[in-house]
């Protein structure tokens, strides 16, 4: 059912606009004197995710499904489907709710949609957080249609409002000036905005021309969150250059009369929901552990999507330098990567895959024997379930982003370990989660050598040291779980932090 935006205010208005029903959706209180005041909680990302299961969705949509689910309210992302926008400039919603969660599906016009997220969000945005600038595209075109995809955000946004308490919380860079439309259009909310991916340093932030605006934009928001203590220090000298805005200790600036509040909110996973799915793996998967275990197999997993940042190619190359350096592991190790299709319209993702499976051909042509293939290669997606179970049945996970903003994968292969003869996680200091997760391997994953080297340490390590390192590790990621994420972000958003 696709909604004008007049039919949109009606049934908004009724299902989440009246303050008894916003109370029976959980809207959390907040005290100001005596009274209790609902305040529904309106999150906004690019990808909507599926709220009819979110066990099956990734990180973002995982941990934004939970924070409404836990509390209800509404989400706003773009539709699958697309418009021809020719005859209007009305947003066109459809609205669905599942016990205390509604979505709001944007349905948007394909051309602007891609030069949006094919183009700005993912050609020049994305390389240029993760440190390439030898891969950012920049065209007149995608930041045109970046600016008016968000003003098309801000006009359904602002519609579905239903009063000025009502906590907005903007999700990655698809969505950077979404904050600035809206206050245009007059919304006076709290608004807070988490980058999942890194904040680049300033040096290499400046080789965006666009820079100044981009700035200008996360000014306007209330809260501006990043993943990493790097990040945030990132931020903060980037605006310090472009405004000579300064922060005190507590990451607080003024200006305009207005405070903006810079923190970091390292994003964490749901521990439990993993062990629990990675305890209950699949009969084949089970049986496929058996089998290596009685051939004396171990494997070695990585989980990605097929993202440039990841650093597939050189983890291979690292795989087939362990098998030079450390024969004693040939026919006794495989390497199974499962890397999930993503943004192929965008070249630069199609030249990754070319690469990575030259190179995953090229070693297992050079070692495979009939009962040993090295390396195994799946270019898919995996159910959630079923790869808790493949995390669990491997003795080394191997996340060697060239850089991330956390790397949910790092931590969901530590949540799926078996207490009591746990795997050993191989890190890459680029990633957000080695500010978090010191106990594991941290490696340079540029250092090729170094990484083989580590995955050797790691398939040798002593029953006790992987139990000491573990449960380090296991704890670390409880404390700073999913929901003290969630909880801590909109405390701060809420101004009770
Ligand atoms: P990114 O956000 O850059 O994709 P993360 O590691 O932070 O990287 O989050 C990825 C999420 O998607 C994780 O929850 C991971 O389990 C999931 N995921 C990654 N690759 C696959 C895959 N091939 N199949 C299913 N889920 C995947
Ligand atoms: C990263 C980004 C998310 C994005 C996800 C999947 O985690 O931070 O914003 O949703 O990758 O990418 P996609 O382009 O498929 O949404």
């Amino acid at each position: 059912m696709l909604q004008r935006p007049d039919e949109i205010l009606n049934e908004a208005s009724q299902t989440v606009g009246d303050p008894l029903e916003r109370d029976a959706l959980g809207g959390e209180a907040e005290l100001t004197g005596d009274r209790a005041i609902p305040r529904r909680l309106v999150v906004v990302s690019n990808r909507l995710g599926n709220i009819r299961d979110l066990s099956q969705a990734g990180g973002l949509a995982v941990g934004i499904g939970d924070a409404l689910a836990e509390r209800g309210g509404l989400w706003l992302g773009a539709s699958a489907e697309y418009q021809d926008y020719a005859a209007s400039d009305e947003p066109l919603i459809r609205l669905e709710r599942v016990g205390k969660i509604e979505t709001a599906a944007l349905t948007l016009p394909y051309e602007e949609y891609s030069l949006y997220y094919n183009g700005y969000a993912n050609s020049t945005l994305w390389p240029l957080f993760h440190y390439r600038l030898d891969l950012v595209n920049h065209r007149a075109e995608f930041l045109h249609a970046y600016r008016q995809i968000n003003a098309r955000f801000a006009k359904a946004l602002a519609g579905l409002l239903s009063g000025n308490d009502d906590l907005v919380w903007v999700h990655d860079y698809h969505l950077i000036p979404l904050a600035a439309q809206l206050r245009r259009l007059g919304v006076r909310n709290r608004i807070g905005f988490f980058l999942h991916i890194p904040f680049p340093p300033p040096d290499l932030f400046v080789a965006t021309p666009d820079h100044e605006e981009l700035i200008d934009d996360l000014l306007q928001y209330d809260v501006v969150g990043f993943q990493t203590e790097t990040d945030v220090g990132n931020f903060r000298r980037s605006v310090q250059a472009a405004n000579s805005i300064t922060f005190d200790i507590n990451g607080s600036a003024e200006m305009n009369g207005r405070t903006l509040l810079s923190r970091c909110f390292p994003i964490g996973i749901d521990v439990d929901s993993i062990a629990r799915m990675a305890n209950e793996a699949a009969e084949d998967v089970q049986i496929d552990s058996m089998r290596r275990q009685i051939l004396g197999l171990k494997q070695i997993i990585g989980v990605d999507r097929l993202d440039y940042s990841k650093g597939l190619p050189g983890r291979m190359q690292a795989f087939a330098r362990l098998l030079e350096r450390h024969p004693e592991h040939e026919r006794a190790a495989t390497y199974l990567q499962i890397a999930s299709p993503t943004r192929e319209e965008v070249s630069a993702y199609a030249d990754i895959r070319a690469q990575l499976e030259a190179t995953a051909g090229a070693v297992n042509g050079r070692y495979a024997d009939l009962a040993w293939t090295p390396i195994r290669y799946i270019h898919r997606a995996v159910s959630r379930s079923r790869l808790a179970g493949l995390l669990r049945a491997s003795q080394v996970g191997l996340v060697t982003p060239l850089r991330d903003g956390m790397n949910l994968v790092a931590k969901e292969y530590i949540a799926a370990q078996d207490e009591a003869d746990p795997g050993v996680l191989v890190l890459s200091r680029f990633a957000g989660a080695a500010e978090e997760l010191a106990e594991s391997l941290i490696v340079n994953p540029y250092a090729v050598d170094e990484v083989a080297d580590a995955i050797a340490k790691a398939l040798a390590m002593p029953l006790e040291e992987r139990i000491a390192r573990h449960s380090a590790l296991l704890k670390r990621i409880t404390r700073n779980d999913a929901a003290e994420w969630r909880r801590s972000f909109l405390a701060t958003l809420a101004g009770e932090n």
